[in-house]
């Protein structure tokens, strides 16, 4: 017998305001056709001031609670993966504990960047394998807004806000590819390429500062790492190309999203993509797909999904998973 942790609940939350691509016309040297063709973003959506990352966390948490039909006190712990957390601290995951009312159980965050949601379930998968928690909510949130540096185009335009959240359960499984739940993680990370994203602010500084991207440099890291980690966590899993009914990727760009589809060998049917309405979310972006993907029929109980995502660090990272 194995334990498996077992999606049972899904949901998200993004904010009211809606920011097409003509909007940054008005402001900076770029336009709607060169965002959608270097991106694939039309759209995206910023907070207002109090559609804070623990606020929108809270909101996905309740919607992946109310599809798992559970109640916040029946949560062993909160995982939550963010760069853009309200405080320095205390931990956003605690804010989000304390706005569901419960007082049981405990709450950390995970900061991998565009990765976080990946770490973020990994972590989670530990916890509940290790018979720590039987029930955790995997939350990934951001308000990237909030660190964008408005003058430069090659960054502010590309990212978003909003929460994804799942509620992961115990379940016995037979230890087979057939079973539901998380069937196989890898996680890697290289801190020498720290230069090409990051924040230019935190406690060295005393601000909170805007975040640095040389975006040509992230992608010609991004498709290769990512299909190996990709192929990685399916080898570990027992599965192939074939078996994917969907990879649920990181949503940073669609020739990424393409070239790593590509180089997986499978087709761009199977891939959920949100990229076109949220922009990049960093580490909210893959639950938000994974709820979207349920809402609109893709995503079914059974299918066999890949996640990969990379960002800041460099960190990257990929999960099989059964629905
Ligand atoms: O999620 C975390 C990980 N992040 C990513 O995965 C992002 C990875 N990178 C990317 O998605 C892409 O590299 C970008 C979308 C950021 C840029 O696309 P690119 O095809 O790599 O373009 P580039 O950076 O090489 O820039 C091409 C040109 C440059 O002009 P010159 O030097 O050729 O004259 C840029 O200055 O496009 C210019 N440019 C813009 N032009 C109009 C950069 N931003 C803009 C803009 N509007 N907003």
């Amino acid at each position: 017998m194995t334990i498996r942790a077992v999606v049972k609940g899904v949901g998200h939350y993004l904010p009211q305001r809606i920011v097409p691509n003509a909007e940054f016309e008005a402001t900076l040297d770029t336009t709607d056709e060169w965002i959608v063709s270097r991106s694939g973003i039309q759209n995206r959506h910023f907070a207002n001031e109090t559609e804070t990352t623990s606020v929108m966390a809270t909101e996905a948490a309740k919607a992946a609670l109310t599809m798992a039909g559970l109640q916040a006190s029946d949560v062993d712990a909160i995982v939550l993966a963010t760069s853009t957390a309200d405080l320095t601290f205390p931990s956003a995951a605690t804010m989000v504990q304390a706005n569901l009312g419960m007082k049981n159980g405990f709450a950390f965050d995970v900061q991998a960047v565009c990765a976080g949601f990946v770490f973020a379930l990994t972590n989670a998968n530990a916890l509940i394998v290790s018979g720590q928690a039987k029930r955790v909510l995997v939350i990934g949130a951001e308000t990237f807004s909030r660190i964008m540096d408005w003058t430069d185009r090659g960054t502010c335009v590309l990212f978003g806000d909003g929460a994804g959240a799942v509620l992961l359960a115990a379940e016995d499984g037979a230890g087979t590819a057939a079973d539901r739940g998380i069937l196989a993680t890898d996680l890697n990370s290289d801190g020498t390429h720290r230069d090409l994203l990051y924040v230019d602010g935190g406690t060295s500084t005393g601000t909170t500062g805007y975040l640095r991207m040389q975006g040509n440099q992230v992608f010609r890291h991004a498709v290769g790492k990512l299909a190996a980690t990709a192929q990685t966590a399916m080898d570990r899993a027992g599965v192939t190309a074939d078996d994917v009914d969907w990879i649920v990727p990181h949503q940073a760009n669609i020739r990424i999203i393409q070239g790593t589809a590509k180089k997986m060998d499978i087709p761009m049917d199977r891939v959920v993509v949100t990229v076109q309405d949220h922009g990049n979310t960093s580490a909210a972006s893959i639950p938000l797909a994974m709820s979207v993907g349920v809402e609109r029929g893709q995503i079914k109980q059974g299918d066999l999904v890949v996640t990969e995502a990379i960002g800041g660090g460099l960190a990257w990272g990929a999960v099989v998973l059964r629905w």
